[in-house]
Parts: C-alpha cells; structure tokens; sequence
C-alpha cells in the first residue's frame, strides 16, 4: 500500500545526474518535469562521490532549469556496495520479523552489520514446510550517507534509497508487468556500470553489477586512434558534424561484444546455479543500450530474444514542462529516475 505524493527521482550516474517527477493519476502516469545534465568526468568514480561540490551544484541548476518546487527525492545507489540475497529463514509474523532481522542478516553478509543498513522483503511464503523466502538486502552505510549528504548539500530531502536495479524493476513492472510463468533478464548498460536483475516467476532472482559499460568503449576509440575522449565520444554517438573515421565502427562492436561476453558469463552463472527455468527473453536500457551492436552482441551470445526498452514507454508527458527534444535523446537512460519517481513519501511494507 502506498500513500502520499511521489517522490522527485534522483539517478546519480557516473557521466551525469537524470531527474524525473512523476504524477500519478487514476489512469496513468504522468512526466511533469525531468532534469538532465552531465558531471565532470571525476565526479564519481566506482560509485564513490569523488567531488561532492560538484554534483551538488549539478543538482541545484537542474532544480532549477527544470522549474522543481518539491525537494523531498529518492535516490539510487548502485549495487556495487550492496549485497542482495535471497534467503529462506522460519516462518514469523511481521513483528517477529522485525525483531529478528539483524541477526538473520549477520549470518548472511561478510560485512560487519554495524556498517550496513539493512532491507527486506518477503517474496514467498511455504506454510508447510513453516517456511518463508526472505529479499535480504544491505547497502554499505557509506555510500548511503555520501549520497544523502550530497542531496542535503543541495537542499534537497532524501526520503527514500533504492538500489538502481530494483528501481528499474519497479518501472518494469509498471510498464510490462512481471510475467509469472517466465524467466527474463533487465539489463541497465551505462557509462561505467552495467547491471543485470534476472526475473524469475514474477521475483528477482539474481543481480550482479559488472564494471564495465559505454565509457570503455570509448576510451578503446581514444586509445586506438591516437585521439581526446570528448572527440572518441562524440564518434560514438555519432554525434559529429564532421567524417566519422571508418575504424570507429569495428571498434564499437568489439568493445560491444566485450560487454555482450561479460554479461554472458553472469547469465551462464545464473543458469548454473539456480533452479530457475531459461530465459526467455533480455531487455536492455541504459544510455549504451542505444548501440545497435551491443543488443545484436548479447542476442548472438544469449540466444534469445533481445529487446531494446523505452522507459518512458507507458508516460503520458507533459509537454508545457518538459522538453520533447531532449527527452527523446535521453529516454533510454531514464529506467532509473523514473524507477524511483514511483516511489512515494509514505510506503507501508506490504
Ligand atoms: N547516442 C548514443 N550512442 C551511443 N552511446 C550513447 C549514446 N548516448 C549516450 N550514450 C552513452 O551512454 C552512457 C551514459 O548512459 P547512462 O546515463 O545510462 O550512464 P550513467 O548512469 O551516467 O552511468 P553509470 O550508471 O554507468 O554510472 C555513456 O557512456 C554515453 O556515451
Ligand atoms: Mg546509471
């Protein structure tokens, strides 16, 4: 049960900052304003916030280039100082459940649980055998407070901290629904970071985040042709006025395939160790996910279907606020934001 407006979304990646607000109505879900801008190549580096100044400042201007009155955010962190397990323990009640969570925790996460914070959700419950599968989730104190202390540096109040691939399963569901009778992968190629969340039957089954993404490719561009990285990036994306040098295409799809064998190795890993039935399916979004090559790449390599995913696919816009051009070039990197702007002030655990 959810009460309450939503949240404004705050997706804090490695090459920029995306911030969405969305208004929910009895029959659809609205985009009334959305933030875009890039941060210094330093800023953030592994998920850790190298110069908080500046994100900071980035935050401030696109609150307020992108007319944001509500200040109360939910932000993302990545998995990478998180760990998620999914964990069978003795059927309780909620209370019980409460009371007893740290310590279910510390038998199953290698970091002391006085750095983590714990979360929870109960997936399945299996009366008799008096036992229930439990969603474990603890994120690394750390990377929590820096985040927080960033949006509190630009005025803003967090409220809420997901973990980004579980923000873009929230939008997922939203906008596909989770299917109860298949196995499907969500896959969030970025800049730096790609993150996989494998469904099975309706429940997340197995993430991983792999450190690699649309930067490597080209910093491969910069270094095999002799050349800076804005030029190396702009080749990439195609988004130069002059001649593309011809070799820029072979180097996009090795570095593509790169990516493609890494994440195959998460997926034969998963195929080997859970029970879970094929999948079926690989939907891919995130700013890479817009190079052709690498969805043909995890096709070739996965052999199954691959689709590339609007996340804005089920929004109305709101077209007096929100600006349609650069909307359209920035959608595939929104699962995120958007993700997190369904979250609201109050949420009651179900
Ligand atoms: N048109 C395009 N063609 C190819 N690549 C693109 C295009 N537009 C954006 N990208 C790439 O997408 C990446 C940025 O995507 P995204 O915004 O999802 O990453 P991020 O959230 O900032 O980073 P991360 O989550 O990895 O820390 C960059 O590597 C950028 O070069
Ligand atoms: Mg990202």
């Amino acid at each position: 049960m959810r009460e309450g407006k939503n949240l404004i979304g705050v997706d804090i990646g490695s090459s920029s900052i995306k911030v969405c607000q969305v208004r929910e109505t009895r029959k659809s879900y609205n985009l009334v304003a959305f933030g875009y801008a890039a941060l210094p190549p330093q800023a953030i580096v592994d998920g850790q916030v190298m110069d908080g100044n500046a994100v900071a400042e980035t935050l401030q201007q696109i609150w307020h280039s992108a007319k944001i009155r509500q200040r109360e955010v939910s932000l993302g962190v990545s998995g990478q100082s998180a760990i998620i397990r999914k964990i069978t323990i003795p059927m309780m009640t909620a209370e019980e459940l409460e009371e007893q969570i740290q310590w279910e925790a510390e038998q199953h996460i290698p970091f002391d649980i006085k750095d983590v914070h714990v979360d929870y959700q109960v997936l399945r419950r299996h009366p008799e055998q008096s036992q229930m599968d439990l969603l474990l989730v603890a994120a690394k104190r750390d990377q929590i407070n820096d985040y927080a202390q960033l949006a509190r540096d630009a005025r803003l109040k967090p409220i809420v901290c997901d973990i980004d691939a579980f923000s873009i399963q929230n939008l997922f569901e939203l906008s596909r629904g989770l299917p109860h009778d298949q196995t499907v992968a969500l896959i969030n190629v970025g800049a730096n970071l790609t993150s996989l969340n494998i469904i099975a039957n309706g429940i997340s089954a197995f993430t991983r985040e792999i450190a690699n993404g649309g930067h490597g490719i080209s910093e491969q561009i910069q270094k095999q042709l002799g050349i800076p990285f804005d030029l190396a990036e702009a080749y990439k994306c195609g988004a130069t006025d002059g001649p593309i040098p011809p070799q820029v295409a072979q180097i996009v799809e090795s570095s593509s395939d790169g990516i493609a064998a890494e994440i195959q190795r998460s997926l034969d890993f998963f195929m080997a160790t859970s029970g879970d039935g094929e999948i079926s399916r690989i939907y891919v979004t995130g700013g890479t996910s817009k190079i052709p090559s690498l969805s043909q790449a995890i096709e070739r390599r996965a052999r199954v279907p691959v689709e590339v995913w609007a996340p804005t696919e089920k929004l109305t816009i709101d077209s007096k606020k929100v600006d349609l051009g650069v909307l359209g070039l920035r959608a595939p990197q929104l699962a995120v934001a958007l993700g997190l702007a369904l979250r609201k002030e109050k949420e009651v655990r179900a």
